[in-house]
């Protein structure tokens, strides 16, 4: 059982003890870390942050992580991906979990906050690793967050996989730290096609948050592509988040002639863009990235945002057996229609587990090597296969916010 997760026969005897005993173990499980992960026995505290508690491990039990934004400007992005993942781990566990040399393992998942901050980053992945023992951390979404996380994971020796960040930069962090969507180089592609070929614009402005990677490196793609086809860039305006006038960039924008307004931002921002261009008489369609994939979207921007698209890692109306079948289970538990983030978290869980059962083992290196050569591997929001830079390489879609709802109107081959 243990010995397996654990490289260290002695202290595997202590905790087995200790639980026999029915002790806690965070006290004596705390100083216990190696290059390898060993991660039986977490504690029975709840992590700070979760809004349920998190449920302890038992012996045997491989415990990955998961940090996020639960809260904050940001937190439909931590909490969907907190969703998919549960979804995952609950059904890899009814179909008899792990197994790892014969023997099967319950996946235990610990969240960690990260408020969405980047500050936040380091101290919720130390945690994960030294305190809750995991064997792997998902996460974080937002780029800048993830930049922030990853060096810990990477220094630790534990395998990392963001579901969603999509910035180059990320995966380039080291060998530990993989991702299962594509990048904003391809993302700023697919933006700037639809724009071209299917709205027919000729001319864009853009309004970037100059505060996150993220939003800078798609700024810069989609210019860089739009103008390779023939585009041309009106106006480029920065914001920092949060953010709460937009009117002084806006109505420079206003006077500079866009058929189309190009935002790479996060949703909160977005909705207030969204709000306050079209008080200021804007009707040109709005285009954005994966940040503005949120149910708040719609709830905030309401009648602003209709008519606007995204690019986006899936649209829940395709009709494909593993979307409907997905977006089935995730209603029926989590009373909601998942977003990108839940199909993103869900399919990064996924991964981690095959990628688990074929190394056999839940070493560090052993199960990095494994995640590597993951290859069509079948997710919701498509094939995956890792390349050489530790990302995968999928299509995107353009969905139109239609009714509150993003409803799928293209997809972009790489
Ligand atoms: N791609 C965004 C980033 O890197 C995060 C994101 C992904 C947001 C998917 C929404 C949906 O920051």
């Amino acid at each position: 059982m243990h010995a397996l997760i654990s490289s260290r026969p002695v202290l595997s005897l202590v905790r087995t003890l200790a639980l026999g005993a029915g002790l806690g173990l965070t006290a004596l499980t705390g100083c216990d870390r190696g290059s390898s992960p060993s991660n039986a026995g977490a504690g029975k505290t709840a992590s700070s942050g979760t809004p349920a508690p998190a449920p302890a491990a038992t012996v045997g039990d491989i415990v990955i992580g998961h940090y996020g934004s639960l809260t904050g400007a940001e937190a439909t992005f931590g909490l969907s991906t907190d969703n998919g993942i549960k979804l995952a781990v609950e059904e890899i566990n009814a179909a008899g979990g792990v197994t790892i040399a014969g023997k099967s393992h319950k996946l235990v998942l610990k969240s960690e906050d990260t408020e969405g901050k980047p500050e936040k980053a380091g101290t919720v992945v130390t945690k994960l690793i030294t305190a809750d023992k995991v064997a792997a951390v998902i996460g974080e979404v937002a780029s800048s967050v993830t930049l922030a996380g990853a060096p810990v994971a990477q220094q630790f020796g534990v395998p990392m996989i963001t579901p969603s960040s999509t910035n180059p930069q990320c995966t380039a962090v080291g060998d530990m730290i993989f991702r299962v969507c594509f990048i904003d180089p391809f993302q700023g592609f697919a933006c700037a096609k639809f724009a071209a070929s299917d709205l027919k614009a000729k001319k864009a402005a853009i309004l970037f948050d100059q505060a996150a990677a993220y939003s800078v490196g798609l700024k810069d793609e989609f210019e860089k592509n739009f103008k390779q086809m023939g585009g041309e860039i009106v106006a480029v305006e920065a914001y920092t988040k949060g953010e709460a006038n937009f009117n002084p960039l806006l109505t420079k924008i206003r006077e500079k002639g866009a058929e189309l307004l190009f935002i790479p931002g996060y949703y909160t921002d977005v909705a207030n863009i969204a709000l306050q261009a079209r008080k200021l008489g804007m009707k040109m369609p709005l285009l954005g990235g994966d940040g503005w994939d949120s149910s708040d979207l719609a709830k905030n921007g309401g009648a602003a945002i209709e008519g606007s698209f995204y690019s986006n890692h899936y649209a829940s109306d395709q009709p494909t057996p593993e979307i409907q079948a997905f977006v089935t289970k995730y209603k029926a538990k989590f009373g909601e229609t998942p977003d990108g983030l839940a199909a993103l978290g869900y399919d990064a869980a996924r991964v981690l587990a095959d990628s688990m059962q074929r190394a056999g083992s839940t070493d560090g290196s052993k199960l990095r090597d494994a995640i590597a050569t993951t290859k069509d591997f079948k997710g919701v929001t498509g094939t995956i296969s890792i390349n050489d830079k530790r990302d995968a390489v999928k299509p995107a879609v353009i969905v139109e916010m239609k009714g509150g709802k993003p409803v799928f109107r293209a997809r972009v081959e790489p």
